[in-house]
């Protein structure tokens, strides 16, 4: 069994992708966009690498069925109905809508894993279900893969401290499993840097920049643990909700 960590979208060959569950988490802040607009929701969101995609996709649904969103350099897209910003995405608005969602980095690294066993979303906001859903697979032989998306293409503290405490809550049933050098190091980083999770994440490059930019209460709502219980899966192309909504 193996437990590895990647930073950044990384490009594999499908072949070294199967037989692993992969989580592919970016806190700050598109995988808690996905996981709120699930909970809330959406009947799916679909990731692109850019905008172009993101608007040609678009004009095959119907307008009433469908909502564009996405950031470049954390604000919303011009003519985009949404941006990335979690609370923009409440019941009101997400119910029922199919979300074509492009961000700077997280959609990117979800692209980006095809052929895996499993593609699951989490964040700190949904970790107990994805802690919880990483476990059945293993238990079935499974090996697990963690792909940090990162912020600007540089690694981000944020990402691997929720990678850290994963891999923590997964640390007995993985104890005989070889790790890499990446997961060794995630929880390490989590031990120092994850009893305060709001602080650490508004310590950040990118919490410093999402503050500077008008967004520091999404850093808050980013830092919840545990206040979904949905584990969105990313398979033919879509991401999906696993689990109970909760409003
Ligand atoms: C990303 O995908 O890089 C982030 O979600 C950017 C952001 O905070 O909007």
């Amino acid at each position: 069994m193996r437990a590895d960590v990647f930073f950044g979208p990384v490009t594999l060959p499908p072949s070294e992708w199967q037989g692993r569950v992969v989580v592919v988490i970016d806190v700050l802040r598109a995988s808690t966009t996905i996981v709120t607009a699930l909970a809330h929701g959406a009947r799916a969101v679909i990731p692109f690498e850019s905008a172009e995609e993101a608007v040609t996709r678009f004009r095959s649904f119907e307008r009433s069925e469908v909502l564009l969103a996405g950031e470049r350099k954390a604000a919303r897209i011009s003519g985009f109905d949404l941006g990335n910003s979690p609370a923009e995405f409440t019941p009101e608005v997400v119910e029922g809508k199919t979300i074509l969602l492009t961000t700077s980095n997280g959609t990117v690294a979800l692209a980006a894993v095809q052929g895996a066993r499993e593609v699951l979303v989490g964040a700190f906001v949904n970790l107990a279900a994805t802690v919880a859903a990483v476990r059945s697979h293993l238990r079935a032989g499974a090996d697990v893969a963690v792909v940090c998306a990162g912020s600007e293409r540089q690694f981000a503290l944020e990402d691997a401290v929720c990678a850290g405490r994963l891999l923590r809550l997964l640390a007995r049933r993985l104890a005989g499993a070889q790790w890499n050098d990446a997961a060794r190091a995630v929880v390490t980083l989590e031990r120092k840097h994850g009893r305060d999770v709001a602080a650490c994440l508004a310590g950040t490059v990118h919490g410093r920049a999402l503050a500077e930019a008008g967004f520091a209460a999404d850093i808050a709502r980013c830092a919840e643990l545990d206040t979904q219980v949905v584990v969105p899966v990313y398979h033919d192309r879509q991401v999906t909700a696993r689990g109970a909504r909760r409003r």
